[in-house]
């Protein structure tokens, strides 16, 4: 299809790139300095930068380091970047002061590198300190690394914060250890000081407050989150010498719906104005889009959210990102900008405010965030401006920043987050995750891969559960007094009877609640077998009601299997960490009288598998298997790239792929799940072989090897399970036929898989949707997991399975015929631009549009070849008129 509909899109893509301009500037700084602290050599880190050494006649140190040391890590963990500035470290035991002369005109960055680990002997719980400025401002205070990774499990940090200019010349940095009996020690891997292009200049509009600014120019910024949304992380080389790391933004957009991504072909030029600073966004940011999608109906419905725990009593400044990339005519696409759920701008209209397409602009919106019972957060969000009546009931962002302003008193710091006592005991268990330290890798500074290991890594707080332990739990430990807790959860601790409202508390926020094992009694019928609806890897599993009204999955854990504890413990942390459309969310969980009891959403259409075969239900149709694939396709997906280190979730199989009421896919059981490989120029990890016969890897059985790759096989055997609706292994069946992997793929190669494929839909797919999905099973079941596609790619292929379903189905595009040998091109005829307007007139359909589905089938198209990426985004905006 993509063949046909190209030579359509070559004449769009002239006339969308006329202006073919502007190459992106780089900005040299005027000063800059990156100090590998407690070393004595210079290196280059990941990204080739050179970080000099830190010694003690260094010309930084104001007392030439007679307050400290020179000391290195005892381990390497494989989450790092690289080993530099990492594994060495300047220990202070008292007061001490860096003093860096800078140009007394511009902004500097200062960028405070740590690595939690244990230096020369000395526990890396045993570092707290603060850290101040000489223009006044507090930047860290009692600060514990080790706490603050340990609860947001990551492996490093990097704390950024942007100082206003120092007319002085120079800028102090005092690191000073808190007093805590004598064994209180401050220390920094590197320390990174450079001029800045002034990017704050403007004071931000306090919203809801219509006549009121903040002075940004004035204040210290702390980075808190940056965003290339709708785009991939761009590490600090790729960012025109601002070196700033740019992050997806997935796992922050909030809701069930959360948009589409579309990216700019590679001939787009971004044009930035004068008035915009150069350097607010790396070209790449605006060339990458999140917008609502394209039915004018459910946009009006929802709002395009994303929200982001921060710090209470603080001001902070949202910053959005701009550039429209598809439309050139003001009041197309207008919508409302709600920040903090106050509105900070309505009618915002891109094209209104720059008159061009391809021309970036950034807007700062400031609130004050104070403390909430239940953790605080920054939420950004978009409705389309009904009022205006665009052509398009539509919103987009390119870019999302979150900065925090100091306080009044100077003050940056904030509490360190609870640390999680689970998450401190899986570590100690995690042996293989450590390399020692005898033994390095040999390429490990060569390596970088920043996108796994650096996606929480600017001081992001990530898991929000934790944060919102703390809180609980001190509200708690105030009122419950001396209620225990055997400690190897990561949650809080309380009493159902003390809660007020009849709702559990638990959803995205990641809240979990602990139940007694009376309530579980009571909402499970003392555990009747009339309730059992599954037995589990360690268990069974009940449906059960609690607060009256609530549908919920209870999970019962054999107490006896020690492997149950550690299932029971993986699976706890792993979901406490992890919230996703597409993943279940636990509730809660009881831990009274010995008992491992996890309370999980209620699925109310049970698992894949039932509705394949063996169920007694009745058979699904084509669109809703390939659905829950797709679904399930972006939860695996998530897990792989979304979280800082790849999880590989190591059972993959359509009982662990469950259905809620509203036909969503949730991706279930992390029993087995693991912390994947993630830089460090490792590639698997070696562990035991688990899994369920029928769906392993055999790579992973026969080399022990685990790999994200691995459920990409996994997912293979379900998709062919999905088509043919047969087990994955049916000893019952003929020698040859008794594997579905092994049968599956003969009939894929020698052509017979039509044959075989499940009568029941046999009449509703698409032949060319067929070919596609069969294609990208086969692929799956690659025998070297080299050879097997990525879950983004799988997940691509089987979007673009649907769209041609939907083709074929007639809905979306007007025709019918794309099954019948005669097919043209996706929606071809409004793809021929018959003048230089062609290119509006295929927009135009987009807001007509009635097919709810189509924005969810259009994505971006990863394919390297250019002429497909385009027709991608291009049938984005012609596939679905629904005319
Ligand atoms: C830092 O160095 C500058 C000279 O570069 C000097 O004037 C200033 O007093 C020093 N500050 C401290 C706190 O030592
Ligand atoms: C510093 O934090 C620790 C806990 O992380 C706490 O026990 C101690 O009291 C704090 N010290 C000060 C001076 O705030
Ligand atoms: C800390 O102080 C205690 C007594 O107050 C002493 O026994 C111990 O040796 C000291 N530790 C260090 C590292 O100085
Ligand atoms: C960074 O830029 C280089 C050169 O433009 C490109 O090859 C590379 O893929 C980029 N890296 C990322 C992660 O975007
Ligand atoms: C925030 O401010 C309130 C009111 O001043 C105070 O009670 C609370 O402890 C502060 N919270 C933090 C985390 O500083
Ligand atoms: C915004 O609204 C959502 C519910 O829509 C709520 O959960 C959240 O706490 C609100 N945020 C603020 C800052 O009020
Ligand atoms: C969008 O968010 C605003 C502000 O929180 C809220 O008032 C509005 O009801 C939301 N709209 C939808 C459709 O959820
Ligand atoms: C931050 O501190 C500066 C002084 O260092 C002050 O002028 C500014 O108003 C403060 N910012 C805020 C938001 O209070």
């Amino acid at each position: 299809m993509a063949g046909r509909a190209r030579r359509p899109l070559l004449v769009l893509l002239l006339v969308a790139g006329v202006a073919a301009t502007a190459e992106s500037k780089v900005y040299a700084p005027t000063d800059r300095v990156l100090l590998n602290c407690g070393s004595t050599t210079d290196g280059l880190d990941a990204d080739g930068r050179k970080w000099v050494a830190d010694t003690n006649d260094n010309t930084w140190l104001t007392d030439s380091g007679k307050s400290s040391l020179l000391m290195a890590a005892d381990k390497v963990d494989n989450g790092l970047p690289s080993t530099i500035p990492y594994m060495t470290a300047r220990v202070f035991t008292m007061e001490a002061v860096y003093n860096f002369s800078v140009n007394p005109r511009d902004r500097h960055w200062v960028r405070l590198h740590f690595y939690p680990s244990s230096y020369n002997g000395i526990a890396a719980a045993g570092f707290h300190f603060s850290v101040s400025t000489s223009t006044g401002i507090t930047l860290l205070r009692n600060f514990s690394v080790y706490t603050y990774t340990k609860a947001l499990s990551q492996a490093y940090i990097i704390r950024e914060f942007s100082l206003p200019p120092t007319p002085a010349g120079f800028l102090t940095l005092t690191f000073t250890p808190t007093p805590m009996g004598n064994e209180t020690y401050a220390f920094v891997n590197g320390i990174e000081v450079a001029s800045m292009p002034d990017i704050f200049v403007d004071p931000a509009i306090m919203v809801g407050f219509a006549d009121q600014t903040v002075d940004i120019a004035s204040s210290t910024l702390q980075t808190m989150y940056r965003f290339n949304v709708g785009g991939s992380y761009i590490p600090p080389s790729n960012d025109s010498g601002l070196t700033r790391h740019w992050y997806d933004d997935t796992p922050y957009v909030y809701g069930a719906t959360s948009g589409v991504t579309y990216r700019a072909g590679p001939h787009f030029q971004i044009r930035y104005p004068s008035e915009i600073a150069e350097y607010a966004a790396p070209p790449e940011v605006y060339l990458g889009t999140r917008s609502m999608g394209s039915d004018p109906r459910l946009n009006q419905n929802y709002n395009l959210t994303w929200t982001m725990p921060v710090d209470a009593n603080f001001t902070y400044v949202a910053r959005l990102h701009f550039c429209e990339l598809l439309l050139s005519r003001a009041n197309q696409r207008a919508f409302d900008i709600y920040v903090n759920n106050k509105t900070a701008q309505s009618d915002a209209d891109v094209i209104g405010m720059t008159s061009e397409k391809g021309v970036p602009m950034y807007k700062d919106y400031a609130v004050y965030v104070s403390e909430e019972p239940d953790g605080q957060a920054m939420w950004v969000a978009l409705h389309p401006s009904v009022a205006l009546r665009p052509q398009f009931y539509d919103a987009i962002l390119n870019g999302l920043e979150i900065f925090k302003l100091n306080d009044t008193a100077g003050n940056l710091a904030a509490p360190d987050p609870e640390p999680s006592r689970l998450l401190a005991k899986a570590e100690l268990g995690a042996g293989e995750h450590e390399v020692p330290k005898s033994k390095p890798h040999p390429h490990m500074a060569k390596v970088m891969g920043g996108t796994a290991g650096g996606a929480a890594a600017l001081g992001i707080v990530a898991a929000i559960c934790v944060v919102w332990y703390h809180e609980k739990k001190k509200r708690d430990a105030a009122s419950a007094g001396g209620s225990h807790t055997s400690g190897w959860l990561p949650l809080y601790h309380s009493h159902t009877s003390n809660k007020s409202s009849g709702h559990l508390p638990a959803n995205l926020a990641g809240m979990c609640r602990h139940f007694s094992f009376a309530d579980i009694k009571v909402a499970t019928k003392n555990f009747s077998e009339s309730l059992v609806i599954g037995v589990g890897g360690f268990g069974k599993v009940y449906r059960g009601v609690v607060d009256g009204d609530t549908k919920v999955a209870i999970k019962r854990s054999n107490p006896s299997s020690e492997q149950g504890v550690h299932e029971f413990q993986t699976e706890v942390e792993m979901l406490s960490k992890l919230r996703h459309r597409h993943l279940v969310s636990l509730i809660g969980f009881c831990e009274d009288a010995g008992e491992m009891i996890l309370v999980y959403d209620y699925m109310e259409h049970g698992t894949l598998r039932e509705h394949l075969y063996m169920g007694g239900k009745p058979p699904l149709s084509w669109r809703h298997r390939l659905d829950i694939c797709i679904g399930a396709a972006r939860g695996l997906h998530y897990l792989h790239t979304g979280a800082k280190y790849t999880i590989i979730h190591r059972d993959v199989k359509t009982t662990n792929i469950l259905v809620d009421g509203d036909w969503v896919a949730k991706v279930s059981d992390f029993g087995l799940s693991k912390s994947g490989p993630t830089t460090m120029n490792q590639t698997h990890v070696s562990t035991m072989v688990k899994g369920s016969f029928g769906y392993l890897d055999p790579e992973y059985f026969r080399r022990q090897q685990l790999t994200d790759k691995s459920d990409v096989y996994s997912f293979g055997v379900v998709l062919f399970e999905v088509l043919l609706a047969r087990p994955a292994l049916d000893p019952a069946l003929p020698r040859e036929q008794v594997s579905l992997a092994d049968y599956a793929l003969s009939c894929q190669r020698n052509g017979t898989l039509p044959d075989v494929v499940d009568p029941s839909i046999k009449d509703q797919i698409a032949p060319e949707c067929f070919k596609k999905v069969a294609d990208t099973a086969e692929k799956c079941l690659a025998e070297q997991s080299i050879d097997r596609p990525s879950m983004g790619d799988v997940l691509w292929n089987l979007e673009f399975a649907l769209q041609l379903q939907d083709t074929f189905e007639g809905g979306s595009c007007g025709r019918r015929t794309v099954g019948d040998g005669s097919g043209s091109g996706t929606g071809r005829p409004a793809l021929e631009p018959s003048n230089s307007n062609g290119s509006m007139a295929s927009v135009t359909t987009l807001g007509t549009s009635s097919t709810s589905r189509a924005h969810e089938a259009c994505v971006i198209m990863e394919e390297t070849d250019d002429e497909v990426a385009n027709s991608a985004a291009f049938s984005q905006l012609v596939c679905p008129t629904g005319r």
